[in-house]
């Protein structure tokens, strides 16, 4: 059995590979390294002593999908691969569209030419927009806020309406809250291009020194301290949720009927303030974190965190690692790698 996997050497896909290929499943890795660098191969290796095999391509030529699904013995995928930055998303929807909608249908077209039916893709929390209910489960109302939680809304549609035309389909979208850390060696990790957006990263380069201080958007929000909530989930966590949904699978290789179309949660079900995160960063890591109270950032919401018991009753996943992980594991790649992978 060998497992695709699209956006291989980008920041959660590199994770996931390490525990892949630590379980001895062979794996292919395709990117475009669009948003991440291929010494990240060079990282897998020391981690694992294997080097995953490598192909540099888009996901949105279907020629080269179709030479990949021809080479290797495929028989399932997980859908990494797309662009992510919510803000970017809106100025420049159409290349979200492209790249995400396009690239997605081009792989499902691949997929069905080549008789290969099992994918697992990246969705997002993303989906749930302004929370209908706390804590979310997957029954909750979908209503995206911006071109990227649609890119993400319309490719689980795709999947759920494959699986409604032909039987032969499983397929689950993995709804992620919001991933940080990084590997334990701190030889992989999460690379920002330019000025982070996420709380972590931006933390974590205020610490280094890279940045002056934190903003902290907004103190008024009806929560414990007036700074916005999330389920912060380790990157590691969230890679092993994978390997657990590839499992969905196993029953579908001796019966050739698929299982369907299941969307489950990856997050840990906690939810932590802006401010409590800054205090956990300051107390595991020793060091002070200067920041500063600003206005509300335009679509944040108030507080999302998951209802994740899905995933255990149907993958056996929890997430396993606290906050002192997230911490410790988020500052040791950063103080290892301070300008993030050089090649
Ligand atoms: P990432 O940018 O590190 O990884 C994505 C990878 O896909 C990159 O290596 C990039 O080069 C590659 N890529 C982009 N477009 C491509 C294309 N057309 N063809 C081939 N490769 C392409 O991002 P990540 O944080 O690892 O996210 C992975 C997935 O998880 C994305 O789909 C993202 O939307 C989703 N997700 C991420 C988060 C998060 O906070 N990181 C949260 C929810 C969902
Ligand atoms: C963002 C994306 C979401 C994506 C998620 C994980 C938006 C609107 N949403 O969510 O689609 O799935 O990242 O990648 O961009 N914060 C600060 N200062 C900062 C950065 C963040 O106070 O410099 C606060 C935010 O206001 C928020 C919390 O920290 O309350 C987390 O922010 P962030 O890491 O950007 O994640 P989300 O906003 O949840």
């Amino acid at each position: 059995m060998t497992v695709l996997i699209t956006g291989g050497t980008g920041y959660i896909a590199s994770h996931t590979a390490v525990i892949l290929l630590q379980q001895n499943i062979d794996i292919v890795l395709l990117d475009n390294l669009l948003n991440s660098k291929a010494i990240v191969l060079d990282k897998i290796e020391l981690i694992t002593g294997k080097r995953p095999t490598f192909v540099e391509a888009d996901i949105r030529d279907e020629d080269s999908l179709d030479k990949v699904f021809a080479q290797y013995n495929i028989n399932s995928v997980i859908h990494f691969a797309g662009l992510k930055a919510v803000g970017e998303s809106v100025e420049n929807p159409l290349s979200y569209y492209d790249n995400n909608v396009v690239g997605s249908l081009r792989l499902l077209s691949a997929m069905d030419k080549a008789n290969v039916n099992n994918l697992i893709f990246s969705s997002s929390a993303t989906v749930y927009g302004d929370p209908e209910r706390l804590p979310l489960d997957e029954s909750c109302a979908l209503r995206t806020t911006n071109p990227y939680g649609a890119n993400k809304l319309q490719v689980e549609q795709m999947m759920s309406d494959l699986c409604n035309s032909n039987d032969k389909w499983s397929m689950v979208a993995l709804r992620y809250f919001n991933p940080v850390g990084a590997h334990e060696s701190g030889l992989i990790g999460e690379d920002p291009n330019g000025i982070p957006n996420n709380l972590l990263p931006y933390v974590t380069q205020v610490a280094s020194g890279l940045r002056e201080k934190l903003s902290v958007f907004g103190d008024d929000y009806d929560t414990v301290d007036g700074s916005g909530v999330r389920d912060y989930i380790h990157v590691v966590d969230l890679a092993e949720g994978h390997v657990k949904a590839l499992g969905l699978f196993d029953s579908v290789n001796s019966s050739n009927e698929g299982i369907g179309f299941e969307a489950i949660n990856l997050g840990t079900g906690n939810g932590y303030s802006v401010l409590e995160m800054v205090k956990s960063f300051e107390e595991i890591n020793g060091i002070e974190i200067p920041y500063q109270i600003c206005p509300r950032r335009a679509g944040d919401i108030d507080s999302c965190y998951a209802d994740a018991s899905k995933a255990f009753t149907t993958i056996g996943w929890k997430a396993e690692r606290g906050l002192d992980e997230m911490m410790r594991d988020a500052w040791n790649w950063q103080s290892k790698n301070p300008q993030g992978y050089e090649e």
